[in-house]
């Protein structure tokens, strides 16, 4: 096959205000290469302001999400080169998956097949996750004799606890899709041939709520899960009041469709977006 441009490392599609990007090496099973994370970084960019788009879904074509790193163009040939390489190509690929932490818009991970290693990296970096049920997670570095770096391991305590992260990272055994919606890995797991219409359900539910409180709360999730109780409290009353700024209208049209109009019930649904006056 002919070498892969870097710019056809990531492939996008937007519809209906979805964007679905992709890991696009299916022949190397969507492993991590210095140039697929360049492009990722681009693709985020380009994508993250257009206001044809609601929702950043990440999956990968062919049988994997991404069998994470990539063992020979991401370690071996970097390492080769020097330290200068590694850091530079440990850069671009913590780059992106802190971009999609803090994306400005919500983002679902659709994890279709192997999702190993470094790949927990976008995974964690995206606010919500439905997995395949026979998709296969994996913290393989030790099957190959390094501990999971890259975020990982910090990843599998925060998500699943301390002893489903010990044995995880300690055995290198890997768990379905089931398992890791157990475990909390994951949101939910579902037959694959259910995988994107669930996705886009869940997807179509984000599109129809507030977009500037959606960014507020996912952002506030992230960061209160890392604050005291009081600086939690301090740090919602402020965003909150950013919100504000951002979006004067928004609530009050909410709560002029609840209390006056009684079209809708804020315990029900969200408010029609459209009837904002
Ligand atoms: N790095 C480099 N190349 C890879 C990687 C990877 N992580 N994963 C797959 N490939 C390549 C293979 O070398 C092979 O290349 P080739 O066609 O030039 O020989 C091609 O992708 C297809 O891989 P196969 O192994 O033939 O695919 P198969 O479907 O049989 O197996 C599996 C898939 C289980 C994902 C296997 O490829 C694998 O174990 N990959 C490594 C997974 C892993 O441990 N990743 C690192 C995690 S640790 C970290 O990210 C820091």
């Amino acid at each position: 096959m002919q070498e892969r441009t870097e710019h056809d490392t990531v492939s996008y599609t937007v519809e209906n205000r979805i964007a679905w990007v992709s890991f696009n090496r299916p022949e190397k099973r969507n492993c991590m290469s210095p140039s697929l994370n360049r492009r990722m970084k681009e693709v985020l960019d380009e994508l993250e302001f257009r206001e044809d788009v609601g929702v950043l879904v990440l999956t990968g074509e062919g049988t994997a999400f991404s069998a994470g790193m990539d063992l020979k163009e991401y370690f071996r040939e970097n390492e080769e080169k020097g330290l200068g390489h590694v850091r530079k190509a440990q850069r671009e690929a913590y780059g992106w998956w802190e971009r999609l932490r803090w994306y400005e818009k919500p983002t679902i991970a659709m994890i279709n097949g192997w999702c190993f290693g470094g790949a927990y990296g976008p995974l964690f970096g995206c606010d919500l996750a439905v997995a395949a049920e026979d998709a296969q997670f994996g913290l393989s570095e030790i099957n190959w004799g390094i501990l999971p770096g890259g975020g990982a391991s910090k990843i599998i305590v925060e998500l699943t606890g301390f002893r489903n992260a010990m044995y995880h990272a300690m055995m290198g055994e890997n768990i379905d899709g089931r398992k890791a919606a157990e475990w909390g890995l994951v949101n939910e797991a579902v037959p694959a041939d259910k995988l994107r219409e669930r996705v886009t359900e869940v997807a179509t539910v984000l599109l129809g709520k507030n977009p500037v409180a959606l960014r507020g709360t996912k952002w506030a999730i992230r960061r209160v899960s890392e604050m005291t109780f009081d600086n939690s409290m301090d740090y919602l009353v402020r965003t909150q009041e950013a919100a504000n700024f951002y979006d004067a209208e928004g609530r009050k049209e909410a709560t002029r469709q609840f209390i006056d109009d009684k079209t809708y019930k804020p315990g029900l649904g969200a408010y029609d977006l459209n009837k904002a006056r």
